[in-house]
């Protein structure tokens, strides 16, 4: 598939944009183990454009990332085109345009998934940032509004004419939040529309190999984007790859070998951040998602989800190896 110039081989795989959690460690993880295209965090505009100091170092972007986008978000036109213009200073290989994200303090003011209400101003706002920036411009959006408004193929069609050069779909609407299992019907009906041109990139519980395979040959998708599931799996990229290229189903890591990538993850955060604490709050979330399904862990696990320092949970890693190293995750629980 191509993203204007930039050419991408078979079926690529793009991690997900997700707030605190695609920052660099969590991407190099990802990249390590095959993830092909990665994402920022999605920045605000409005924080952008009066220069807000976090916003811009969610932007930061490593050679190591590339091919990569910065993913902005926000419902006013100005105000995006020129947070896509400081974006495209950071050199990314395309900007990304969040039209899905759910959530209350982001829709309450039209922006993200509340763009699906209103199509003009999603294609209007599309085709002025297109116009704005030389790099490439994409999007990513949702099904629809609720279970009784779904104009995603209006959406894919109006982004198109904007000039938009990839869509992302996550088969949800915005009403069903996380819930409920994604809905791949209508990501293949939008792919295979004979009007849609432009490659479509499919989203939503990608949790294994098999379903990969799956959900790419029912509909087509031009790529697959993979979120939550990389989340405690990052090797969950280079499963689905070998799956897609080989048909064999590759074993899950040792717990030691789980261990190894946690403690290489724990070291990025602390050499990113100046101190010890904020790396530490970082893994959290990650900690929670990398040992599924071993026996009499909890314990184990509430003293990683509680440990304040780097020393601390070195300790508790080196536990985790004597009393289960030879084990392997359970994905299935
Ligand atoms: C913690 C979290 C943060 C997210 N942040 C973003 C974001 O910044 N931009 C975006 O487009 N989507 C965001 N998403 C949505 C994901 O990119 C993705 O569409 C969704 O999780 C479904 O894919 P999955 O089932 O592979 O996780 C976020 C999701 C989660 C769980």
């Amino acid at each position: 598939m191509k993203i204007g110039n930039l050419t991408l081989e078979g079926t690529p795989l793009f991690l997900a944009p997700m707030e605190d959690v695609t920052y660099k460690s969590f991407r190099w993880m990802c990249k390590k183990y095959g993830a092909d295209v990665m994402y920022t965090e999605f920045v605000s505009s409005e924080a952008l454009v009066r220069d807000v100091k976090k916003s811009k170092q969610k932007m930061t972007l490593f050679d190591f990332d590339r091919p990569v986008a910065i993913q902005i978000y926000g419902h006013n036109i100005d105000s995006m085109v020129r947070a896509a213009q400081v974006a495209e200073e950071l050199q990314p290989d395309f900007i990304d345009i969040n039209f899905g994200c759910p959530m209350k303090k982001i829709i309450r003011h039209g922006a993200g998934a509340a763009m699906l209400r209103d199509l003009p101003k999603m294609q209007q706002m599309a085709a002025a940032i297109v116009k704005a920036v030389k790099v490439p411009v994409t999007a990513k959006t949702r099904l629809g509004w609720d279970s009784t408004d779904k104009p995603v193929l209006e959406a894919a069609l109006r982004l198109q004419d904007a000039g938009i050069a990839a869509l992302a779909i996550h088969g949800r609407t915005r009403e069903q939040l996380y819930t409920g299992e994604a809905d791949w019907t209508l990501i293949g009906e939008v792919k295979n529309h004979p009007q849609i041109e432009i490659p479509i990139i499919g989203n939503g519980d990608i949790t294994g190999a098999r379903k990969a395979k799956d959900l790419l040959e029912k509909t087509g998708v031009d790529a697959l984007m993979i979120g939550r599931p990389a989340i405690g799996r990052p090797w969950i990229f280079r499963e689905i790859k070998h799956f897609l290229q080989t048909e064999e189903l590759l074993p899950a890591p040792t717990i030691s070998e789980v261990v190894e990538n946690v403690k290489e993850q724990m070291q990025l955060n602390l050499e990113w951040k100046d101190n010890e604490r904020s790396a530490i709050l970082m893994m959290r979330r990650h900690f929670a998602k990398y040992f599924p399904g071993l026996p009499n862990f909890r314990e184990l696990k509430i003293r990683l989800l509680r440990a304040e320092t780097n020393n601390e949970v070195t300790e508790i890693l080196d536990e985790i190896v004597v009393k289960y190293g030879e084990l392997t995750p359970d994905y299935s629980v």
